[in-house]
């Protein structure tokens, strides 16, 4: 049974770890996540973005696969299924689908009508005993088609939009979707900790999560990042490894054009990515 991310953030926050919530693509994606978060026996956020959403035949296709999934696989550990990025609209249809979170993506409106619409989804989401995040400010790169030149937020903005009742926050600290250039600059930990000081104890959301060096994650995490996004690393991953299998000819060997058989490799490294990764937020054990 799918769970709201509500109690999970509230404990990664108290017990100084993060919660890796990791966006779906596909059947191999949702198998792979969640046999991971069941090995290392980590409370997980799947999440799936509009465009992804459209892709895997909409959003109770989405709740569908990844219901039936956690019951047929023996899954135990505590998963939420959540909006990503998320419309006002995006965000209505994951309530009804039977998603347990979403996240209402404002960051682009002016802060009054951000503030507005937050308030009105808060009060929906917590009707179904959903969880809902936020944002302020822009997260830079493109993620799904929508672009953002990835503005810090404002503290004093952070601090009016947690104080609607969302269960975690996303902020624009330096994050960047996608790859992060050679230059890039690296988080801004001052901005980090000007948030943290306005918002107390709200968890809060580092998007852009794949390719931040490990010490950089791990400070996010000591000083209020209680969720951590990641899709592309996971993306890398399965396009390498099935790149690798290609290029050494397995598909033409026997049946090794089977898709059972072609993508065994992509799904193997989305498992291993995973795993990394809830290792480094330190959620493994806190199921
Ligand atoms: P990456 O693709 O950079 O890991 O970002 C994922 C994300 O933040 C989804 O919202």
């Amino acid at each position: 049974m799918l769970v709201s991310a509500r109690e999970m953030t509230a404990a990664a926050r108290a017990g100084h770890y993060a919660i890796g919530a990791f966006n779906l693509n596909n059947l191999e994606w949702t198998k792979s996540v969640l046999k991971a978060a069941q090995e290392m026996q980590a409370p997980v956020i799947v999440q799936c973005s509009e465009g992804a959403g459209k892709y895997m035949a909409g959003y109770k296709t989405v709740a569908d696969m990844v219901n039936d999934v956690i019951a047929s696989q023996g899954i135990t550990v505590p998963v939420a299924l959540h909006l990503d990025h998320g419309s006002y609209e995006g965000c209505l249809k994951c309530i009804d689908a039977g998603f347990s979170s979403i996240m209402f993506d404002g960051s682009h409106f002016p802060i009054d009508e951000n503030i507005e619409k937050t308030k009105e989804l808060v009060a929906k989401a917590h009707e179904h005993g959903m969880s809902i995040e936020a944002e302020v400010g822009g997260i830079g790169g493109e993620e799904d088609g929508v672009v953002s030149q990835g503005e810090c937020a404002d503290p004093d903005e952070c601090k009016l939009i947690a104080d609607l009742g969302v269960d975690f926050l996303a902020c624009g600290i330096g994050n960047i979707h996608g790859k992060y250039p050679a230059n890039w600059a690296g988080l801004r930990f001052d901005v980090l900790e000007a948030i943290k000081a306005k918002v107390g104890d709200m968890p809060l959301v580092l998007h852009g999560g794949s390719g931040i060096p490990t010490e950089m994650i791990q400070k996010a995490i000591s000083l209020g990042v209680s969720k951590v996004n990641v899709n592309t690393e996971c993306q890398i991953a399965f396009a390498e490894a099935t790149r690798k299998y290609i290029e050494a000819g397995k598909d033409l060997e026997g049946k090794g054009f089977d898709p059972r058989k072609l993508l065994a490799p992509g799904a193997a490294a989305i498992v291993d990515c995973v795993k990394e990764k809830i290792e480094i937020f330190g959620s493994a054990g806190k199921a």
